[in-house]
């Protein structure tokens, strides 16, 4: 009995047989009880092995359930011209395992939690897919069969990065497109191209950023971390909104960082300042403005959420991780060094796409958004991230920004 055990062959329908004086019967909509006639009582539990269980499937043809004058049930077999009490789906039950969701961390590769995924038939768009974790993440979703549309600015490292996940499965359904989010001209021509494909969307990471770059303006006229890191988002989602809500559920997945927290975007009379989210050459400092960006993404995600979620399109913010080897510490020596000093003790790139490839696919978050997550957890963001009037003050300077540059309306 004990090597039987070992080899995980103990568990024989015996177990299932029961003691004297009970009986099993089965409710109307197939659950199992237990009656006991000795002692006048039923319960849920198998009296042997404590386990619920509920009938599978229907009832086989030509079976149908009624109900006597003392309002028990019974079954009528009209081909065999008989009845029963005993519910025959008795003879097929299946236990009633509470599936509960998996539990992530900060170890958690994105391949895990995307382990008995299908999904081939979701299409997803990953700003600035080419390179570190947004890489990862394409190649995590790809792998796994969605249409994945990799948004980058440069077509040789696009392309590039398009042939490395074909390489590794070549059915993978993987494309690149242009967007360069520090130009409102380029995002408006890539969603109308997206819109020509006629394809639906399911999730949309905005995942491309730049950090600790030199001061420089964009085309149109703004700081240009700002722009890329939230503006242009803010553009391509509006843009993209009707798409995303024709598709849902949809999910909007936006990269944030930690950093958020050493900053704050209001002014001295506590109102969203234009020149502090787009500061002059003589007033900007490259880490600020990263900071400033990165907290625009938290505010932008709880404000789309709460506009989008009534229309089946949830946004949530995460910070994947400290210092990982990307590409984003090669604007400034100083941040290669510390990178360099910091990678030994870094997550892996697949570790770093796990907390947003969780907020695309869990299924315990279908229906929630306006949340901020790190190593696959919720998490509390700092005060001003939580504050839904500067959400909204920043909402309507986005607003303002667009209308004002793009030169026309912002929807198509
Ligand atoms: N690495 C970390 O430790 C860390 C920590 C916290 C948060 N994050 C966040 O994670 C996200 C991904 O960063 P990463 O570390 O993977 O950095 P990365 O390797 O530098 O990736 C950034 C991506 O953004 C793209 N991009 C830059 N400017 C763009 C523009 N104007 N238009 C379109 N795409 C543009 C880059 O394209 P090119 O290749 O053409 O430059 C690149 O593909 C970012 O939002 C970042 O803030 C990273």
């Amino acid at each position: 009995m004990a090597a039987l055990k070992y080899a995980g062959m103990d568990d024989t329908d015996s177990e299932d047989e029961l003691p004297p004086g009970w009986e099993e019967r089965s409710t109307k909509d197939g659950w199992l009880y237990y009656a006991n006639h000795e002692e006048m009582k039923t319960q849920w539990e198998h009296p042997k092995t404590g386990k619920k269980k509920r009938c599978a499937g229907d009832l086989p043809y030509g079976w149908e359930q009624e109900t006597d004058a003392k309002g028990q049930i019974f079954y009528v077999d009209h081909i065999n011209k008989r009845k029963t009490y005993f519910d025959p789906r008795q003879a097929f039950t299946v236990e009633d395992v509470q599936v509960k969701p998996k539990r992530y961390d900060g170890n958690t590769p994105a391949l895990e939690i995307l382990q008995g995924h299908d999904l081939s038939d979701k299409v997803i768009i990953i700003t600035g897919g080419n390179s570190g974790i947004g890489f990862e993440t394409a190649r995590s979703f790809a792998l796994h069969g969605a249409h994945v549309i990799l948004a980058c600015r440069n077509k040789a490292r696009s392309s590039k990065a398009v042939n490395r996940i074909l390489e590794e499965w070549h059915k993978a359904r993987v494309e690149a497109m242009t967007l360069d989010l520090a130009s409102l001209r380029s995002v408006r021509e890539f969603a109308e191209a997206f819109k020509a494909k006629k394809l639906p969307l399911h999730i949309l990471v905005c995942n491309a950023a730049v950090c600790t770059q030199p001061w420089r303006l964009t085309e149109d006229g703004l700081e240009s971390t700002f722009q890329i890191c939230h503006l242009g988002h803010f553009y391509l989602v509006q843009l993209l909104q009707n798409v995303l809500g024709r598709s849902a559920p949809a999910r909007v997945v936006v990269l944030s960082s930690e950093s958020h927290r050493f900053t704050d975007l209001l002014d001295s009379c506590g109102k969203m300042d234009l020149t502090l989210l787009s500061p002059s050459q003589k007033e900007y400092w490259s880490m600020l403005a990263y900071n400033r960006a990165k907290l625009c993404n938290i505010l932008f995600s709880n404000e789309l959420n709460r506009r989008l979620s009534p229309h089946g399109v949830t946004s949530n913010a995460v910070h994947p991780g400290n210092m990982m080897y990307t590409s984003i510490h090669r604007s400034w020596w100083l941040m290669t060094f510390l990178f360099n000093l910091a990678r030994p003790f870094t997550k892996s790139m697949q570790q770093g796409a796990a907390t947003t490839v969780y907020c695309a696919v869990a299924p315990e978050l279908e229906g929630l958004g306006g949340m901020y997550f790190n190593n696959c957890f919720r998490c509390v963001p700092s005060a001003q991230a939580q504050d839904p009037s500067s959400a909204l003050s920043l909402w309507e300077l986005s607003e303002r920004l667009v209308q004002e540059r793009s030169g026309g309306p912002q929807a198509l």
